[in-house]
């Protein structure tokens, strides 16, 4: 069997990758681990930026997000009995997120290329990647594919990353002392937009899905399960970090979705080695703060699609050999904004009284100066 790109994972990249490829007339095919059902339901990040947004509706499948998805003019930063609106329409004229849940994303692109007649293959388990540095090709279940080019799409925890060999990759890493319990409920949500709430008993974020569905998280310990939050302790919680300002209620529902994820920063270079380029969470983490994961996974597979239809077109390798560099320039500076934004709005050393003064004075200066709010803005709502 021979494709022109193999590509391991169907997560948001892989997909993306796949989908615009075959808009360029490359051939690829998808191998995913997981079942179609579980990448479906897979319940992760929310927020798009303008560029992803505009990259999804250019490759023809925006229709769903833009009938569906929940367009914000600005967010909410909530922290010592006081509310303060970041207004991206003053700050940054004409830039604004969608709020879209990711799995929504994944089931859009995953009909687009069935509907294509793509070759996404489900539940592969044993993909190895081989030959990287010529002729490179895929194994799997005792099948094999050749390809021109391996795109790593494969997640944090994938195989293709462990494939380069020792010596090759850098590392750059950072773990948190927290974790992040995530929940969606069916009800309402009490503001119509994001609240990003510090308190002294730790983070809490209100987002949303829907006109009838919330999304919220709660900074926990790094070693918390789902069993030790039952709902009513969730409940009590994002109360006692919400409810902090004057006529503000939360509104409580049914709970159908928990999850613990851990806060983590990670960037392996160079993203490529050989044939086989990285994009997504198989090259780099940032803590979700910033909601820059899924677009730092857009922005990749859009700088690789461009290099890969110049490669296959002309022959040229040139945008492939510093696909890497082009990429990382962006990786670094979301890495420095999550880190900005995770360290300004958790709660680490609760006997750091230093600390604390210093993240109240931080804040009360984004939310006074123009020019602070606008650094904020313009990197939340993601640089062109
Ligand atoms: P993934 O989505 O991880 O996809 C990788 C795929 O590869 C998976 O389907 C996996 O099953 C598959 N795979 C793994 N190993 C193998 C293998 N050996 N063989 C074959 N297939 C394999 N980002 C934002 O931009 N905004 C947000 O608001 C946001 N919020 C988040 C909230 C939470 C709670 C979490 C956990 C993440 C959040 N993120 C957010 C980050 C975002 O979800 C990720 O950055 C994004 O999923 C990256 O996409 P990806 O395609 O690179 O990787
Ligand atoms: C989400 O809605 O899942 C979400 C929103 C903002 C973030 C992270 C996640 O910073």
């Amino acid at each position: 069997m021979r494709t022109q790109v193999g590509i391991i994972g169907a997560g948001p990249a892989g997909l993306l990758l796949s989908h615009l490829l075959h808009l360029r007339g490359i051939s690829s095919v998808v191998l995913e681990r997981r079942s179609r059902a579980y990448v479906e339901r897979r319940v992760r990040a929310g927020v798009l930026e303008q560029g992803t947004v505009d990259t999804l509706v250019e490759a023809g499948v925006g229709a769903r997000l833009l009938r569906e998805g929940l367009p914000h003019q600005g967010i909410e930063l909530r922290y010592d009995g006081q509310s303060h609106r970041v207004a991206f329409e003053k700050l940054v004229p004409g830039r604004s997120i969608t709020v879209y849940g990711q799995q929504e994303v994944v089931k859009d692109l995953i009909a687009a290329r069935l509907e294509a007649g793509g070759d996404v293959r489900f539940e592969i388990e044993d993909v190895a990647a081989h030959s990287l540095e010529a002729e490179p090709y895929l194994t799997f279940g005792g099948e094999r594919l050749d390809c021109d080019v391996i795109a790593g799409c494969d997640g944090f925890h994938g195989v293709s990353r462990p494939s380069i060999p020792p010596g090759v990759l850098q590392v750059f890493e950072r773990e948190y002392p927290f974790a992040w319990l995530g929940i969606l409920a069916r009800v309402a949500p009490s503001s119509e937009e994001l609240i990003y709430a510090r308190t002294e008993r730790g983070f809490a974020l209100h987002s949303m899905r829907s006109p009838t569905v919330s999304r919220f998280y709660l900074q926990v310990p790094p070693d918390a399960g789902v069993d030790e939050w039952p709902d009513e302790r969730i409940w009590a919680e994002l109360k006692a970090r919400l409810e902090t300002v004057p006529g503000f209620t939360l509104e409580t529902g049914e709970i159908f979705e928990k999850g613990v994820t851990p806060m983590r920063a990670f960037v392996a270079e160079p993203m490529q080695y050989g044939r086989l380029y990285l994009a997504g969470d198989a090259a780099h983490i940032v803590p979700p703060t910033g909601a820059k994961g899924l677009n730092l996974a857009v922005a990749d597979v859009r700088v690789l699609t461009e290099a890969l239809d110049r490669f296959f077109a002309t022959g040229s390798a040139d945008l492939l050999d510093s696909y890497s560099e082009s990429c990382l320039k962006r990786v670094w500076r979301a890495q420095h904004f999550s880190w900005w934004m995770t360290t300004l709005l958790h709660t680490f050393d609760s006997d750091d009284a230093y600390g604390r003064r210093l993240q109240l004075s931080y804040l009360d200066y984004v939310t006074s100066s123009e020019a602070a709010a606008t650094t904020l803005a313009e990197n939340y709502v993601g640089l062109p």
